[in-house]
């Protein structure tokens, strides 16, 4: 399965063909209960293998180099109590939380498909030990990570080992007067996190973003953000109010506007992990009947096998026409269409 992902197999070398060929057979050997019948299956599927590994497939056309976004929901427990998310209200219980060997597990399988592994929450730094070890896997798999943040948890040695690592960190800015932060974040939190932008800008310079949510009640205060970006050179992105189960905030864009422009959901670039472990292939999977139901859980199946179900290709493929207003969420756009 693993040739679905890894195109770098078609490249030369006669020790990468016998890396992909073991990788693939011994996985499958294995789950070859009955000893009689493990070495004409092994034959049959090295026949299968050979073709396969000329034979480019439509999924594999699908699934391009570095054409997928891994996205890790690390926790839904946050210490921030924002009006606009409900994300905080439901947090999973401490014992519940997943391995982090599961995720760095995942990442490695996928690495060589993904142009960016993101991790978002609930407040992913409230996981800081987890985020640095996955930070070092990324960083030493090559792959770019970009962190969502609301930025209480910032201190100056993360910082410089995330700057020294390349990695981008976006903090969540909803206003720059202190009022409106305090009430836009539920908590006291201005007079804390300002200075640790400051800090975060002056370690990471362009490795540092802000995205705000738009809403009727931002509205004002976005240009301001907006601008307050622009004066220190930080790159700002706008993300419209959705639904997010807390129904506090007002949309400044409906949500039939939202669905009604002509601009496809990229959304089937993401392979989405939510905090046990389970697989979706975007985060509101709920509104499509086929992806109600995970498609799997990395605490328990290797991520290829759970992305190569005929399941995840008929979501993928019902995905294809689908027009609701979260295709306009940051993680469902593509690349270039965010931080201008
Ligand atoms: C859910 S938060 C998780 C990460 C972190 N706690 C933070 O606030 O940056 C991810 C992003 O979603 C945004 N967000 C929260 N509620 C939203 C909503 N109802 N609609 C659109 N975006 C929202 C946040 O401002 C943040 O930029
Ligand atoms: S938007 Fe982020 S910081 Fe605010 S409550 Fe939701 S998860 Fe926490
Ligand atoms: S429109 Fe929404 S539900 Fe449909 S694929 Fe995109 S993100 Fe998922």
């Amino acid at each position: 399965m693993s040739l679905i992902y890894d195109l770098r197999m078609k490249g030369p070398g006669i020790g990468r063909a016998v890396r992909d060929y073991l990788g693939e057979i011994r996985h499958f050997a294995r789950r070859v209960e009955s000893p009689i019948q493990r070495v004409p299956l092994v034959m049959l599927k090295s026949i299968e293998w050979s073709i396969y590994r000329w034979y480019k497939t439509p999924l594999r056309r699908f699934y391009g180099v570095k054409g997928n976004e891994l996205i890790y929901m690390i926790t839904n427990a946050c210490n921030d109590r924002c009006p606009k998310c409900a994300i905080w209200e439901h947090p999973e219980p401490k014992n519940q939380h997943l391995d982090v060997s599961h995720f760095l597990r995942c990442l490695e399988r996928l690495h060589h498909n993904l142009y960016q592994v993101t991790l978002t929450g609930g407040e992913p730094l409230l996981f800081k030990r987890d985020i640095v070890k996955i930070a070092d896997e990324a960083h030493r798999l090559g792959v770019p990570m970009v962190m969502v943040t609301n930025g209480r948890g910032l201190d100056e040695g993360f910082l410089t080992r995330y700057q020294q690592q390349g990695h981008v960190l976006v903090i969540s800015v909803d206003s720059v007067n202190r009022e409106k932060w305090n009430e836009f974040r539920g908590t006291q939190t201005f007079d804390l996190v300002m200075p640790k932008i400051e800090m975060a800008l002056r370690i990471l310079g362009d490795q540092l973003r802000i995205q705000s949510v738009l809403s009727k009640e931002s509205e004002q205060e976005i240009p301001k953000v907006a601008a307050w970006c622009k004066e220190r050179g930080i790159r700002h992105n706008v993300q419209l109010y959705q639904d997010f189960g807390a129904n506090n905030w007002t949309y400044a864009v409906e949500p039939a506007q939202m669905a009604s422009d002509s601009s496809p959901c990229a959304a089937r670039k993401n392979i989405c992990v939510y905090p046990n472990g389970d697989i979706v292939k975007c985060f509101d999977h709920r509104r499509i009947p086929i992806a109600k139901e995970p498609l799997g859980n990395i605490a328990r199946q290797d991520i290829l096998e759970i992305l190569c179900t005929r399941r995840s290709t008929e979501v993928s493929r019902a995905m294809l026409g689908c027009n609701f207003p979260c295709k306009q969420m940051s993680c469902n756009k593509p690349q270039a269409a965010l931080f201008r």
